[in-house]
């Protein structure tokens, strides 16, 4: 599962469209994690598509990452900042890739 404490053990390395990216990061096998408030790990995610097919505000938005070991696409928290910390993404992930800091 996505380490729900990764704003202190991880580093920001990056930015992708607007969003920090946490290491690390070594492309393409290593993704780190996207987002700040709605945060996908990226090499946990499998795509399996719940969470975008769920979240009623369209925060998620496919990203292609061919050749990493999990999946060549990833569920991307483009808009983020339109999350109503629902939580249904955190719920429906089969692999608890997703973390929503709703505090
Ligand atoms: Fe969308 Fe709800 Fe997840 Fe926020 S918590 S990203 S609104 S599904
Ligand atoms: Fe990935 Fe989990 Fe969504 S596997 S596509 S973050 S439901
Ligand atoms: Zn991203």
């Amino acid at each position: 599962a996505i380490d729900p404490q990764f704003h202190e053990n991880r580093e920001k390395v990056d930015d992708h469209e607007g969003h920090d990216v946490w290491g690390p990061v070594d492309e393409p096998e290593k993704l780190g994690i996207h987002g700040t408030h709605v945060a996908v790990d990226f090499d946990l995610c499998i795509a399996d598509g719940a969470c975008l097919e769920d979240c009623p505000v369209d925060v998620f938005e496919w990203v292609d990452t061919p050749d990493h070991p999990e999946s060549e696409k990833k569920a991307d928290p483009a808009n983020e900042a339109q999350c109503i910390d629902c939580m249904l993404c955190v719920d429906v992930c089969p692999v608890d890739a997703i973390d929503v800091d709703a505090g």
